[in-house]
C-alpha cells in the first residue's frame, strides 16, 4: 500500500479500483469542464499571509453549521450514486462523517436509502432533496427524513435541467450499470468492486423506486432527471419546502448576490455558494471567486456555506478567510470512498483536519473562528 500524503493519492488509488463509467462520473465537468478546472485551479491565485512567533497551543478547528457542532467546518456534500462508487457507500460515507464529527448529506439520487442510512448509523444527517414535479411524491421524501431523524434538508437548486456531461453520455451511465461487452470487460478487472456489488442487494436509486415506475428509463440520471425534475422551480415553491419542512433548510447552489438575498428573504437557514462542482453551468465562474460578493450582499443575515473545488485543508482554510462559515467536500470523500472505503473516506477528512490547522497555526491563528481575510493576499478580482 503506498503513503497516502494527500487526496490526490486517493485520487489516483480510486482511479484504478473503479469501473470506468462511474469514475467518470464523478471526475467530470460539463460541456467543456472549464468551470470544473477553474474551481480548483482558482483556488492558487489566493495567497495566505504567514505569521511567526504565535503561541500555537491548543489550536481548534471546532465550530458550527447551522448550530450543530463540528470538530472541522466540513461537511460531507450530497454525492449521488455514492453506492456505485462501492458497495453501500453512502453508509460507509455516513459512518465516517459520523466518527469524524461532520455533517454527512444523503443525496435524493443515492443508492442506499434514507432508512438504510438512518438504520445504520446513530447521528442525524442532512438530506438532500431535488425538486420534482409530484409534490404528493416530495411530501413523502420528507417525511421519511423526518422519520429518519434528518435535522436538516439541503434544496439543490442549479439542477433542474441537466447539464451535459460527455462521458456520462458515452458511457452509457446508468444505475445498475448496463451490461455491455465494453462495460463488463472493465468491470471484470476491478476485483475489489465487483465482490463489494456482488454481496449488496442495494444497486438502484434507493430513495426513488417508487416513484421512478412510469418513468421510461429510471436507471439513467439523464432521462429521470427529465422527465421527473420540476423546470418551473420558483422561490414561492422553496418557501412552500420550509413550511412542509417545518425545520432547518440549506439552498444549495447559490452563485449570485440577488440569489443570495432572496433565499434569506424566505427565511432559509443558511446557502451554499455552489455550482454543483462544475457539472451544471460550465462557463460560470468558479465558486471561490462568487464568494466575496455574496458574502458582502448576505453575510449578516444567512450562514453562507461554500462548496466547488475543495480538495485540501489550505482550500478550507481560504473559503473560510473570505468569510464561509462551513465548507463541504464532494469528489474529495468520494475519491477516498472509492479508493478504500470508510477508511478512505476517514483518511480524507483527516487529511483536510491536518493541513487545515498546521496552516492555520502558520498563519498565526489558533481558532478557527478568528479566520479572517486578514489572512489572505486576495488579487483583484476576489472582492
Ligand atoms: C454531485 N453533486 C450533487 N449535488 C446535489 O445536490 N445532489 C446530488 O445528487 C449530487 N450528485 C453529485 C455527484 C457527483 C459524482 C459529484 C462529483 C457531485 C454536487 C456536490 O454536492 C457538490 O456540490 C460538488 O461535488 C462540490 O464540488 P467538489 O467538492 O466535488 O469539487
Amino acid at each position: 500500500m503506498p503513503v497516502i500524503t494527500n487526496i490526490e493519492d486517493l485520487r489516483r488509488i480510486y482511479e484504478r479500483r473503479t469501473p470506468r463509467m462511474f469514475y467518470d462520473y464523478a471526475e467530470s465537468g460539463s460541456w467543456t469542464e472549464q468551470t470544473f478546472r477553474e474551481n480548483t485551479s482558482d483556488f492558487r491565485h489566493i495567497r495566505l499571509k504567514q505569521r511567526v512567533a504565535v503561541d500555537m497551543d491548543n489550536r481548534s478547528t471546532r465550530s458550527t453549521m447551522i448550530g450543530e457542532d463540528v470538530a472541522m467546518p466540513v461537511a460531507l456534500a450530497p454525492v449521488g450514486l455514492t453506492g456505485m462508487q462501492t458497495a453501500d457507500g453512502e453508509i460507509k460515507a455516513a459512518r465516517a462523517a459520523e466518527k469524524f464529527g461532520v455533517p454527512f448529506t444523503l443525496s435524493t439520487m443515492s443508492i442506499c436509502s434514507i432508512e438504510d442510512v438512518a438504520e445504520n448509523t446513530s447521528k442525524p444527517f442532512w438530506f438532500q432533496v431535488y425538486t420534482l414535479k409530484d409534490d404528493d411524491f416530495m411530501r413523502r421524501l420528507f417525511d421519511r427524513a423526518r422519520a429518519a431523524g434528518c435535522s436538516a434538508i439541503v434544496v439543490t437548486v442549479d439542477l433542474q435541467v441537466l447539464g451535459q456531461r460527455h462521458k456520462d453520455l458515452k458511457n452509457g451511465m446508468s444505475a445498475p450499470p448496463k451490461l455491455t461487452v465494453k462495460s463488463v470487460a472493465n468491470m471484470m478487472t476491478k476485483v475489489q468492486w465487483g465482490l463489494g456489488m456482488l454481496g449488496t442487494k442495494r444497486r438502484f436509486f434507493g430513495n426513488i423506486v417508487g416513484h421512478a415506475k412510469g418513468v421510461s428509463d429510471p436507471s439513467s440520471l439523464s432521462t429521470w432527471t427529465a422527465e421527473a425534475f420540476d423546470v418551473s422551480l420558483d422561490w414561492d415553491r422553496i418557501a412552500q419546502f420550509k413550511k412542509w419542512w417545518g425545520g432547518k433548510l440549506i439552498v444549495k447552489g447559490i452563485m449570485d448576490a440577488e440569489d443570495a438575498r432572496r433565499a434569506a428573504d424566505i427565511g432559509a437557514d443558511a446557502i451554499i455558494v455552489s455550482n454543483h462542482g462544475g457539472r451544471q453551468l460550465d462557463g460560470a465562474v468558479s465558486s471561490i471567486r462568487a464568494l466575496p460578493a455574496i458574502i458582502d450582499a448576505v453575510g449578516d443575515r444567512i450562514e453562507v456555506h461554500f462548496d466547488s473545488g475543495i480538495r485540501s485543508g489550505q482550500d478550507v482554510l481560504k473559503a473560510m478567510a473570505l468569510g464561509a462559515k462551513g465548507t463541504y467536500v464532494g469528489r474529495a470523500f468520494t475519491y477516498g470512498l472509492g479508493a478504500m472505503g470508510e477508511a478512505g473516506v476517514t483518511k480524507s477528512l483527516e487529511l483536510i483536519h491536518k493541513e487545515l490547522d498546521v496552516s492555520m497555526a502558520l498563519c498565526g491563528e489558533t481558532d478557527i473562528h478568528n479566520v479572517g481575510p486578514h489572512i489572505l493576499y486576495v488579487p483583484q478580482g476576489f472582492g
